[in-house]
């Protein structure tokens, strides 16, 4: 078993936080160990619950097109979420489940070392840009501990908002250049309360 199998095991037993009680399964996440991109959602909703699997509803469908734009398929990156396990009606994540949860997350890009970290929607984003405003920073790259940041809205914020969906097709279509770029990204002053981040 692989350390990132392993790591999903120890996700599917977990109870650090209340909402293992109300999972059908937990959601570690998925896709190639190797893989130089990762995508962080949010949170597991109805069917990704029902699954085990992220991103395999509405927004999960939306994900794909984007990722077909740049010529890629879900199991050539990884997929995971900030929180494990579906909030009770899919309500945001609390600040202690977040917490809880974080070693998890923190682990599987430690395990995979991607290039590239796309933050979808804001509670990922706020790994990295902690107190930015998603509007603001959306589609601007920071380099943190050699890992590139690459903020974007959630793929369910374009669904819900038409005209979103045009500015997340051009963020998404200039991620084949910052990977060939990413040698040359300077590496951005950390962020105090990103101060974990330096563990990776
Ligand atoms: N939204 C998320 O943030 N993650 C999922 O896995 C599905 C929908």
């Amino acid at each position: 078993m692989s350390e990132l199998e392993a790591l999903a095991a120890e996700v599917a037993r977990c109870t650090r936080c209340l909402l293992h009680r109300g999972r059908t399964k937990a959601v570690p996440g998925e896709g190639s160990g190797d893989a130089e991109i990762m995508f962080i959602g949010e949170a597991p909703g109805f069917h990704e619950d029902q699954q085990g699997r992220p991103f395999v509803g509405a927004a999960g469908r939306f994900l794909e097109e984007l990722l077909e734009i740049i010529g890629l398929k879900r199991e050539e990156v990884f997929i995971a979420n900030v929180i494990k396990c579906r909030p009770p009606g899919n309500r945001d994540p609390l600040p202690e489940e977040i917490e809880a949860c974080k070693p998890f997350l923190d682990r599987q890009i430690e395990l995979i070392q991607p290039k590239l970290v796309v933050t979808l929607g804001r509670f990922s984003m706020v790994r990295a840009f902690p107190k930015a405003r998603i509007s603001r920073i959306h589609g601007q790259p920071r380099k943190i501990g050699g890992v590139i940041y690459y903020p974007m809205y959630h793929p369910a914020a374009a669904l819900h908002q038409p005209s979103l969906r045009r500015t997340v097709e051009e963020d998404m279509r200039r991620i084949p250049e910052l990977l060939q770029q990413a040698a040359q990204i300077a590496e951005s002053p950390l962020p105090p309360e990103a101060e974990q981040l330096r563990l990776f």
